[in-house]
């Protein structure tokens, strides 16, 4: 499957930064074969996140609390590929290249959709990508007679993208939750 986004959502400004190329963002299933470099973007992009848990908690309550969650995004995302029964990772791809990943869920007996782990290569940060592949991912779910998407995020200052673009995509009403932790 290769599909095009959404026409409301297509990325406006696509001038890479470096080449200044200009093309179409399409999205299409991820292959096998497309997890080396989504595990680049990956990783390049939740850096910063990883660093702000970091210094927020501080070494001793990272390294025992979080340290090995995020240590296991990369096995998260070989997951999401595996399991194409329950998650369906996109691939947001300008030209031959791939910019950015999205995991979308659909479940058939609620009828509730989730946007998962998603991120776009900070070389391609602000241009409306996040943006476009959650309102790809939104127009998916309401085309399989989803009723409601759901996603979740942090609400420390490395999320601000994710939560400013998950508005901008659609997400309207929000729980705010915090995790709190001490050293005993
Ligand atoms: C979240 C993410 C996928 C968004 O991708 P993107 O292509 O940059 O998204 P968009 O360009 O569509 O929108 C980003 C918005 O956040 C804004 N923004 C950027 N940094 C910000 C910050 N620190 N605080 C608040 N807003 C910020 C941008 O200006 C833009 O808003 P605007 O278009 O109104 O100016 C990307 O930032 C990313 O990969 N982050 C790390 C991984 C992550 O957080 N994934 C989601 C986990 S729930």
């Amino acid at each position: 499957m290769d599909a095009p986004v959404p026409h409301q959502s297509r990325v406006k400004s696509l001038d890479a930064p470096t080449s200044g190329r200009t093309a179409e963002l399409r999205l299409r299933i991820a292959r096998h074969d497309d997890l080396r470099r989504l595990q680049e973007i990956r990783s390049a992009a939740f850096a910063p996140v990883f660093a702000s848990f970091r210094s927020i908690l501080g070494d001793e309550i990272y390294d025992l609390a979080q340290r090995h969650e995020d240590e296991g995004q990369a096995a998260l995302l070989e997951s999401l590929l595996a399991a194409a029964f329950v998650w369906t990772l996109y691939v947001a791809q300008l030209g031959s290249e791939m910019v950015g990943f999205v995991a979308v869920r659909l479940d058939r007996q609620t009828h509730v959709g989730e946007i998962g782990l998603n991120a776009v290569d900070p070389q391609w940060q602000g241009q409306g990508i996040g943006t476009a592949m959650y309102r790809f991912g939104m127009e998916q779910m309401k085309q399989s007679g989803m009723r409601v998407a759901t996603v979740a995020t942090g609400g420390d200052p490395s999320h601000g993208a994710a939560r400013r673009a998950y508005r901008r995509a659609g997400f309207d009403v929000e729980i705010p939750s915090v995790c709190m932790c001490s050293t005993l």
